[in-house]
């Protein structure tokens, strides 16, 4: 059987590094090959990861780079549609729910080739949010659909999939989380910083109804500088923060060390040395997907700054706390989580580490009904 795994961005690369690893398992059984599409390009945001999970180079890197995301996607699409025509895979895997998810995912249906996707039925329900488009479209085609936890399900079968589309198998972010959690450890990133365990937080900030409105990041960075009067707060920004915080005039909420007030800011880091700050802060503040369900797992406090989540198993089971972006909201949940003691929160059903080994059972399965029925 051949099959394509596509990645793009960065979230992309934790997923497919278990997917791919499970598939090493079978090589009588799968070829597969590997495509980047390179929406994802600067070594920080790419390279790092493939080095820190040990995924091996891309069999063929589209190159696309950034641009709006008629153009993106467009440029996902031509590039892609070469390699299905010279591959002829007989499955494209697509996760989570980036540009390059939706893109290859239309460009495969179209030439007929089975598509399958991993995290499906995620809906936060906000049609502002690009992630949310990309989820619906790319969820309607795919064949097979790969699942976290008991509301995706619930959304597929309300959206009307038919039951044998829908797959429950885990979450294969988690699986990339216990295959590293001890290297992470290992790492002891808060003592390079010259932090104690649970006396600082980790930031996160990118979402685009976050960091593109000058009053709305501005609002976000003062209720960060707030709480860093209590704690120092350790942010690698991303890039469209780091371009939009700097066009605004809003650098002088950072600094590049733990001034009372300020907000310590770096380049992106690594998969391992981001984790392992995250494992022993007293809190994340975010708006990113993967780190609400990484502290559910962690039992580290989260805070996501967004009105909604695609994830709500982590705020029923896990320690995800949604704030939305008004400031003071922020400091009052952050000022609880700092004077309190930690609740511990559950670990979601599945979520055990072997999501990607459950995938390619599924899939050889599926591939031997079908055999049986043509013969
Ligand atoms: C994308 C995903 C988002 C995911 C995020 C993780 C979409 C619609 N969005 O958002 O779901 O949470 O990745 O990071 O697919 N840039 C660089 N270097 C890079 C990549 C981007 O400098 O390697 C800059 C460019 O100026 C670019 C901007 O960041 O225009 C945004 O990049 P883009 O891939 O369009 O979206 P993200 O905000 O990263």
């Amino acid at each position: 059987m051949k099959i394509i795994n596509v990645v793009g961005a960065r979230p992309n690369f934790m997923k497919i590094a278990p997917i791919v690893e499970a598939m090493n398992t079978e090589p009588d059984k799968i070829h597969h090959i590997l495509v980047h599409t390179g929406q994802h390009y600067d070594s920080h945001m790419s390279q790092a990861f493939f080095d820190d999970l040990g995924i091996s180079e891309p069999d063929v890197n589209l190159g696309v780079g950034s641009g709006s995301h008629a153009e993106q996607t467009a440029r996902i699409m031509i590039a892609f549609e070469k390699i299905c025509l010279t591959e002829k895979p007989d499955l494209v895997i697509v996760v989570g729910d980036v540009n390059s998810t939706m893109a290859c995912t239309i460009t495969a249906k179209k030439l007929g080739i089975e598509v399958a996707h991993v995290e499906a039925g995620l809906r936060s329900r906000d049609m502002s949010m690009p992630e949310e488009i990309n989820r619906l479209c790319t969820d309607v085609l795919c064949d097979y659909l790969f699942t976290t936890d008991h509301f995706a399900i619930e959304n597929l079968k309300n959206e009307g999939v038919a039951d044998n589309r829908i797959f429950f198998v885990g979450n294969v972010m988690i699986d990339t989380l216990y295959r590293f959690k001890e290297k992470a450890k290992r790492l002891n990133m808060p003592s390079k910083f010259g932090l104690q365990p649970r006396q600082y937080a980790t930031i996160t900030l990118h979402r685009p109804s976050n960091v593109d409105d000058p009053k709305i990041l501005n609002g976000i960075l003062d209720a960060f500088s707030q709480i860093a009067r209590e704690i120092p707060l350790v942010f690698p920004l991303h890039p469209r923060t780091k371009k939009n915080a700097e066009s605004f005039g809003l650098s002088h909420y950072f600094s590049d060390n733990f001034e009372k007030g300020r907000i310590r800011v770096m380049e992106p880091m690594g998969y391992l040395e981001f984790l392992s700050l995250n494992m022993h802060a007293k809190m994340v503040l975010t708006d990113s997907g993967g780190l609400q369900e990484e502290t559910t797992i962690l039992g580290v406090p989260c805070i996501t700054i967004r009105p909604n989540t695609e994830r709500p198993i982590t705020c029923e089971v896990g320690t995800n706390h949604m704030v939305g972006n008004d400031p003071e909201k922020i400091f009052e949940i952050a000022a609880k989580i700092m004077s309190g003691n930690r609740v511990k929160g559950g670990i979601p059903e599945k979520w055990d580490g072997k999501a990607a080994k459950r995938i390619v059972e599924q899939i050889l399965e599926i591939k031997k009904i079908k055999a049986e029925a043509v013969n």
